[in-house]
């Protein structure tokens, strides 16, 4: 099972398959996807979610702030549908 993704505003578009995160799906696709830590901590990959679901194997990184504001990690997260995410300094 694999999901569409897409990074706006660059508008690039990409499969992810369910066992894998955002963020190696996009390096395997060869995206410029930005990152550091991949442990949730320093948070250069996080997107915010426009549409769709994702999900985290426990425990689930997000704080109340970061639920507040749509923020989805792309180290930590497996998409659950197709998704639409924004993240300013992803480029085609
Ligand atoms: S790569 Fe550091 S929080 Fe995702």
């Amino acid at each position: 099972m694999s999901y569409r993704v897409q990074i706006q505003p660059a508008g690039i578009e990409f499969l992810v398959q369910a066992n894998e995160t955002i963020l190696e799906a996009a390096l395997k696709h060869g995206i410029d996807f930005p990152h550091r830590c991949r442990q949730g901590v320093c948070t250069s990959c996080v997107c915010r979610l426009r549409s769709g679901e994702v999900r985290y194997n426990a425990p689930e990184p997000l704080s109340d702030i970061d639920k507040a504001q749509n923020f989805t990690y792309g180290c930590l997260a497996y998409p659950l549908t197709d998704l639409v995410l924004h993240h300013p300094f992803i480029r085609a």
